[in-house]
């Protein structure tokens, strides 16, 4: 079984993660799409364009089902790859349904791109499971660019954390949604800064379980350990060290051929 992972540049290896954890077996392949990042502040029509071209690129190599690894993919582009490609397309959103289960204080706090929060995905989901609960958003311009600089803990992350999550607790948020796929390597920093009372919730181990399911649905056989192989639509050397640092010293990165990444 060969799955293919992509997001807009390495935050998707925060979902890559979950499921290497739970299907072993599987040949993973993880497409960056850094040429494009972010994709938060990128037009839907964009993000749709690049969705389809990573998509036919896993589709052309084999791959048995595609995760989009992205919240502001998924909300942009899913529907299409799924009217688009005949495997299964397994997608992701901010875990809005179990913040408002979980809150205690009845006010959640959101942590997303600009893209997911104006989607209409996302007021689907505030309309289905907001009721009583306030859930308060907050988009974070510049935190993915310092995870992908590999910068989980520097002055400038630390700065911009404190700025996006103060404000949330303040407000009585007890409940924090890590509504991007780049979030969760910040979560160390995102836990201190919020304090002890407030509970963090990500969506990486949910879709992971889902991305099992789907693949013992499809007769995944369990066996031994299978590859993990990383492409980028960037500069391979560019983001090479980030990568070894979210994901493990012995990575290599190949660059995506140019009809794929969308370079002229
Ligand atoms: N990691 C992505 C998400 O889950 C997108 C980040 C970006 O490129 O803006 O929304």
């Amino acid at each position: 079984m060969r799955i293919g992972v992509f997001d807009s540049g390495l935050g998707g290896l925060s979902v890559l993660r979950e499921i290497r954890r739970r299907i072993p077996a599987a040949n993973l392949t993880y497409l960056a799409d850094s040429a494009w990042v972010p994709y938060g502040a990128r037009s839907e029509d964009v993000i749709r364009v690049r969705s389809l071209a990573l998509s036919r690129y896993l589709v052309y190599h084999g791959h048995d089902m595609i995760v989009v690894a992205c919240n502001t993919a998924t909300a942009a582009a899913v529907p299409l790859l799924r009217e688009t490609f005949r495997i299964p397309i397994v997608g992701m959103e901010p875990a809005v349904k179990p913040a408002t289960a979980a809150t205690r204080s009845g006010v959640v706090g959101v942590l997303a791109t600009v893209g997911t929060l104006q989607s209409a995905r996302f007021a689907a989901l505030l309309d289905q499971f907001g009721g009583d609960i306030q859930v308060l958003t907050r988009a974070c311009p510049g935190l993915v660019e310092q995870v992908e600089a590999g910068e989980l803990d520097s002055e400038l992350t630390r700065a911009l954390v404190t700025q996006f999550v103060a404000p949330l607790v303040r407000a009585g948020a007890d409940t924090l949604v890590l509504g991007c796929t780049h979030f969760p390597f910040l979560r160390p920093l995102i836990e201190t800064t919020a304090g002890p009372d407030v509970r963090v919730i990500d969506t990486g181990e949910a879709v992971a379980r889902r991305v099992r399911e789907v693949a013992q649905a499809a007769g995944l056989q369990a066996g031994e350990r299978g590859a993990t192989n990383f492409f980028t639509s960037g500069d391979a050397g560019a983001s090479l060290g980030a990568l070894r640092r979210l994901w493990d010293d012995a990575a290599t990165l190949t660059e995506l051929p140019a009809e794929y990444a969308g370079r002229s």
